[in-house]
Parts: C-alpha cells; sequence; structure tokens
C-alpha cells in the first residue's frame, strides 16, 4: 500500500469525517421491527419517505425526511427520488480465494454422480485445491477482486473469506494473505476464516487424524500473523468426524478464535451441537439438524446460517428444519457459500430469493438473514441495519419495496453502494447507471 505524507493524511482524517445527506428514500432500515412484531412496530422497520445522515464511516441520524433536523448543513446532499435503501448485505459464508473451475463435475453430477462419490473419487474440493496450490497470489488475488466486484453489485458490503482450498501450512496462509489484502485494498469489508479442516488433502490420505494434529499445529502460526478472524471446519462423513473437529475448536478456543462449523449438510453428525458447545459463532448449511441440534442451537445463541444456494445447485431434497428453527427463536442467516463445487454464484438478492422460494423465509426473514443476522454470524455488531452508530453500509435499488428485491430474480444489481459512508464509484464494480440524479453542493 502507498504511504499518504502527512499532510494528505489529515486531509483524509478530515474527509473521512465529511457528512452526507441521503433524502427521499424507502428506508428498510430493520431497526427495532422483527417479523410477527406487534401493529405499530413496522415490518422490516420501514420509513416510507426516510433520510439518512452519515458522519464518516458512521450513520449520525435516521428518520422520517420530514424530520431531518433543521439548519443542517451536509457536506454533500444526494437525492434519490424514492429509491430502495437497504442496509448492505452482509456475506458470512464464502470460499472466495481459489483457482479454477468445476463445471466438468457438476455435469457429472447431472449425469448420476453424486457429490459424494466424486469426493470419493478423490475429486470436488481436492480438484480446487490442486488449481489454487498451482495458481499464484497475483492470480489468486485478481480472481477474488473480479469476485468482489460481482458481490458489490449485489448489494454486498461485508464478506466473510474462508481458507481451505490450501490445505497446507504454507497455501492456507497463501490463501488467507489474499483475503486480507483485498480486505486491506476496500472497499468491501473482509473478515477472514481459517477452514483448513475442510478435506483431506492427498499427502494425509488415510492419516486423518495426523491431518488434524497438522492443522491445530498450524493455527497459532497463521493466528500470530494476524490471518485469521475466525475458524472453521467441515463436519461430515466425507470429511471430518465430530472429535476430530473437537481438537480443531480447542485449539482455536486455545488462541481465543472464535469458531463455526459447516454441520449437517449431507448428514446429521451431531455437528451442530458440538459447534453450540464451543460457543460457535454460526453453524452452517443444517439440511439434516435434529430436534436435539436446534435446541443447542437456541441455548448457546448460536446462528443458524442457512445456504439455498447449496442446496440448489447440488439438488438436495432434504430442507433446513426452517419452522423449527423460527419457533425455538434461533437467528437465520444467509450467505452465498460462493464456490467452485457447491454453490457458484455471488448474488446476494438471488440468495434471498432461493431462501425465500426453497426453505420458505418471509422475504424480512430472508432481508434479515442477509444483513443484521449475517454480521451477527461474524461477532460483528456495528452493522447490518441502518440505525444510529451503525455503520453506514447501504445499497440503494431501482425499487419500491425489499420483498420486490426477493420476488423477481436473476437480475438485480444496485444502482449506488455505500460503504463506511463513502460512495463506491460505479466504474469500480460496474453497476449501471439507471438514472438516479444526485445534487452534490
Ligand atoms: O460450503 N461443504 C463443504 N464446503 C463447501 C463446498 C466446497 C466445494 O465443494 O468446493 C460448501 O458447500
Ligand atoms: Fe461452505
Amino acid at each position: 500500500m502507498n504511504q499518504l505524507p502527512a499532510a494528505s493524511a489529515t486531509l483524509v482524517a478530515q474527509a473521512a469525517q465529511a457528512t452526507h445527506l441521503w433524502r427521499h428514500a424507502r428506508l428498510a432500515t430493520l431497526a427495532g421491527a422483527r417479523a410477527g412484531a406487534p401493529a405499530g412496530d413496522p415490518a422490516f422497520g420501514w420509513i416510507e419517505d426516510g433520510a439518512v445522515l452519515t458522519r464518516g464511516a458512521h450513520i449520525a441520524w435516521v428518520g422520517p425526511d420530514s424530520e431531518v433536523p433543521a439548519g443542517l448543513q451536509p457536506d454533500a446532499e444526494h437525492e434519490l427520488h424514492g429509491a430502495l435503501v437497504t442496509p448492505g448485505f452482509v456475506d458470512a459464508h464464502t470460499h472466495l480465494v481459489y483457482a479454477g473451475d468445476r463445471a466438468a463435475e457438476w455435469e457429472q453430477r447431472l449425469l448420476g454422480a453424486s457429490y459424494e462419490d466424486i469426493a470419493r473419487a478423490g475429486a470436488g474440493i481436492r480438484h480446487t485445491v490442486a488449481a489454487t496450490r498451482a495458481a499464484d497470489e497475483p492470480t489468486l488475488l485478481r480472481l477474488a477482486r473480479q469476485r468482489a466486484a460481482s458481490l458489490m453489485e449485489g448489494g454486498v458490503t461485508t464478506v466473510e473469506i474462508k481458507s481451505g482450498y490450501g490445505l497446507s501450512l504454507h497455501d492456507e496462509a497463501r490463501c488467507l494473505r489474499v483475503a486480507r489484502q483485498l480486505g486491506r485494498e476496500g472497499p468491501l469489508r473482509v473478515q477472514t476464516t481459517c477452514l483448513a479442516a475442510h478435506a483431506l488433502p492427498p499427502e494425509y490420505a488415510g492419516r486423518a487424524d495426523a491431518y488434524i494434529d497438522a492443522v491445530c499445529a498450524w493455527l497459532p502460526a497463521l493466528h500470530a500473523e494476524g490471518l485469521v478472524d475466525a475458524v472453521d471446519a467441515f463436519c461430515e462423513h466425507i470429511a471430518f468426524s465430530p472429535a476430530q473437529v473437537a481438537r480443531v475448536f480447542e485449539a482455536a478456543q486455545a488462541l481465543g478464535l472464535p469458531v463455526k462449523l459447516h454441520a449437517e449438510q449431507l448428514s446429521d453428525q451431531g455437528g451442530a451441537a458440538l459447534a453450540a458447545r464451543f460457543g460457535a459463532l454460526s453453524a452452517d448449511h443444517l439440511e439434516h439438524l435434529s430436534d436435539s441440534g436446534i435446541a443447542a442451537l437456541a441455548s448457546a445463541g448460536t446462528v443458524a446460517m442457512l445456504l439455498p444456494g447449496a442446496f440448489h445447485f447440488l439438488r438436495e431434497t432434504r430442507l433446513p428444519p426452517v419452522a423449527a428453527l423460527r419457533a425455538a427463536g434461533v437467528p437465520m442467516a444467509l450467505a452465498t457459500d460462493h464456490n467452485p463445487g457447491s454453490s457458484p454464484t455471488l448474488s446476494m438478492p438471488l440468495i434471498l430469493h432461493l431462501g425465500c422460494v426453497l426453505f420458505g423465509l418471509s422475504p424480512e426473514e430472508a432481508l434479515r438473514g442477509a444483513t443484521l443476522h449475517g454480521a451477527r454470524a461474524l461477532g460483528l455488531h456495528d452493522r447490518g441495519a441502518l440505525a444510529r452508530g451503525l455503520r453506514a453500509d447501504f445499497a440503494v435499488w431501482a425499487l419500491e419495496h425489499p420483498r420486490d428485491l426477493a420476488c423477481s430474480f436473476g437480475h438485480h444489481r444496485c444502482t449506488r453502494l455505500v460503504i463506511g459512508g463513502q460512495e463506491i464509484g460505479t466504474q469500480d464494480i460496474g453497476m449501471q447507471d439507471i438514472g438516479m440524479q444526485d445534487t452534490a453542493r
């Protein structure tokens, strides 16, 4: 990164405190209201004709446009002409750093092979591991940047990026460094997760316990380099057992790192209960989640991370127990699970749609899942809604209502995106100009 001379650094610091007033928006604030909330507590935290004032990276005021504080002299004013504004999406489960593609494997599945057959034959995740190990860091970074730009087109302002296609200390570190570099470059905010316990690399074939020993030994080094915000594992009969995952979690806990888990995706391994026992931030996938798993998540306050992109792409038929999760009060999040093997999508609006159509979420649950609950699944409490004091991360859509965002599918891109109070240049992320006029003073 370039070093700024002292004088410019001061100017940048002052600009960072600039105030922007965004006017005449249909606001889905998600503040205060909950699905099923009593009358008078409007769904979506809805404000029909609203305004948002940002100061620096944060929201200084939100309310009806008619109540904008008198005498306000913002540095810039932006007229939104009734466009929809939502909190920026927090895509809290992605595998964004990798090389290669797996379209051929998808084709094999269409002809009858299963995800498990392909994994057992040594392909699947291991195919991507070989391609990722063979790619240099600039290539991995370039690919990750392109994917990040697509996510931002779909309104994402924070992304979680897992490693898990390196599976050696050297290659896991490279992938996590690329994720960190992407976050340093901005504007997309990045949280990193070490998923070294994703699959058994070929050099450890038949020696899963020895591989888990190695993963536990790598964690302190990766953490010392500042590369890890959380630790994840894949608990499944084609990956690692609950006992092996527990060892990884103990190593994470010893370093003070939060954990999360790919659990109950293809079978019930008791992974959710294991995750809950370690106070996990989230348990992810959950198609085969049991009643006792639901109770464990509820009492631990662990987020249920639903990934309808993988369910759809793998043509799964067993649904996650959404009604029971809802009844138990478990917060449900939604994410893309972007990866080349089970969910090659980069569109959060499409994920909202799939969450509603396939899993039976309401549009409001889907929006909360993609914002507030996604943030919670990352342990972040400073974003995911439009409220005073939270980060000024939001997306503007040429739509009237958030249910429109979840209803029609396959084409939604935001028209403007603000991350940390700064509007992201459309040329950076390829957003279309659809004629929203702006009046900057
Ligand atoms: O979240 N389930 C395991 N991991 C990924 C898939 C990884 C892959 O197939 O490359 C997931 O679906
Ligand atoms: Fe995943």
